[in-house]
């Protein structure tokens, strides 16, 4: 009897070293880190989303730094920016920003929001790269380069993301038209070419993570893999590059020519992306824009939130009310989702109407 309650007692003290080892503290790794890069130019309108969601993600913010930079605006861009830093900026492990109020409203060459001459893309390129330096530089595990017309919905998102342990991994964003942030054909001439395995990746028909020739505007790169050190924005800087003068197909390309795979995950879904103006759209065009995006929004989830610090840089797209003297909607009590997605929508769309309860024929 003495000798099997030893016996006992032995398995007991191994059980509890073993769980006293592995809840220990120093067993437990902290988050990899993360540098993300954010290019601001005339998103007032977009970055109270943006900056909202940036802060929700649930990812620690003692791991990641942030680098922004932000120039030759013509709306109140910075202001935004600066508000949300003074407030949030020291959470995050460091901030690096750049924020030139100095700056005339153009670019050299530039005529209008949507136009892009080569002055401009001698000026975003190496602005990239210096993103992509910084990140390497501070021995960042990854640098997230993330666009600020990109709402990423889904607060687990970078968490996600570097659970797939991918070399280039991309969130496939929804807009309200046919438009993402990934391509499925790169053609000879490395532009966008239409393919019959965008569609069913695009409205989640085929659900997964794929391979494809080209992601941006909210792209994670693994900077730990030796490879990602081919990795850059500067067609000078690439050998034997001999594409058109872009910073996105450059990187694509450097991405090809060093054997990495670029990824676009549409499993879940993960956020939302404006659809780019097209040459000659005003900036009041992109008002418009936001509010379609914001109605998409309300088929697959709850509206757009806006942190309450950022409410007053809130902008409407007005519009001529319409010449309707009363608009009713009828719906079925039992469908309550559908009832709150019109409610939202009409609040979005500044819809006066009056409910009414429908009655079942059966
Ligand atoms: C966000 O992503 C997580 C994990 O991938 C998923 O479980 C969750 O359903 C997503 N949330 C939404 C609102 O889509
Ligand atoms: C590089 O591009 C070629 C041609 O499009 C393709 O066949 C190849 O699979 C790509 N390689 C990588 C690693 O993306
Ligand atoms: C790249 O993706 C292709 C297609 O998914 C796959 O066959 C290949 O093994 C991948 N290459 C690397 C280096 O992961």
């Amino acid at each position: 009897m003495a000798v099997l309650s030893g016996f006992v007692y032995m398995i007991f003290a191994a059980c509890h070293l073993n769980s006293a080892i592995s809840s220990d503290a120093s067993d437990q790794k902290k988050s990899e880190t993360v540098l993300i890069s954010i290019l601001v130019r005339n998103k007032a309108h977009t970055l109270p989303y943006f900056l909202t969601y940036l802060e929700k993600l649930d990812y620690p913010k003692d791991r990641i730094s942030l680098w922004i930079r932000s120039d030759h605006n013509q709306d109140n861009s910075i202001e935004i920016v600066e508000k949300w830093l003074t407030e949030y900026g020291h959470k995050y492990h460091s901030v690096h920003k750049v924020l030139d109020k100095q700056s005339p409203p153009k670019i050299e060459g530039e005529q209008g929001l949507a136009h892009w001459p080569k002055s401009r893309y001698h000026h975003v390129i190496p602005l990239r790269e210096s993103a992509l330096h910084t990140a390497r530089y501070m021995w960042a595990d990854y640098i997230w380069v993330l666009d600020c017309d990109v709402f990423i919905t889904n607060s687990t998102t970078l968490r996600d993301l570097i659970a797939k342990n991918l070399p280039i991994v991309a969130p496939a964003l929804r807009s309200d038209g046919l438009y993402s942030n990934f391509w499925c054909g790169m053609s000879s001439e490395y532009y966008y070419m239409r393919t019959e395995e965008y569609g069913p990746i695009l409205n989640r028909k085929k659900r997964g993570c794929f391979t494809v020739p080209m992601v941006h505007s909210s792209v994670l790169i693994n900077l730990r893999s030796a490879a990602s050190d081919g990795l850059t924005y500067d067609p000078q800087a690439l050998k034997g590059y001999q594409g058109p003068f872009d910073d996105i197909i450059t990187f694509a390309r450097s991405a090809n020519m060093s054997g990495i795979n670029m990824t676009v995950c549409n499993d879940v879904i993960y956020g939302y992306v404006m659809v780019p103006l097209e040459r000659g759209d005003l900036l009041y065009y992109d008002l418009l824009q936001l509010k379609n995006l914001k109605l998409e929004v309300l088929i697959n989830g709850p509206p757009l939130e806006v942190d309450p610090l950022l409410e007053k840089y809130v902008q409407e797209a007005t519009e001529p009310p319409l010449q309707i003297d009363k608009i009713f909607m009828i719906n079925l009590k039992r469908r309550p989702d559908r009832r709150v997605r019109m409610l939202n929508s009409f609040k979005e769309l500044r819809l006066d109407v009056e409910t009414m309860d429908a009655v079942d024929g059966r």
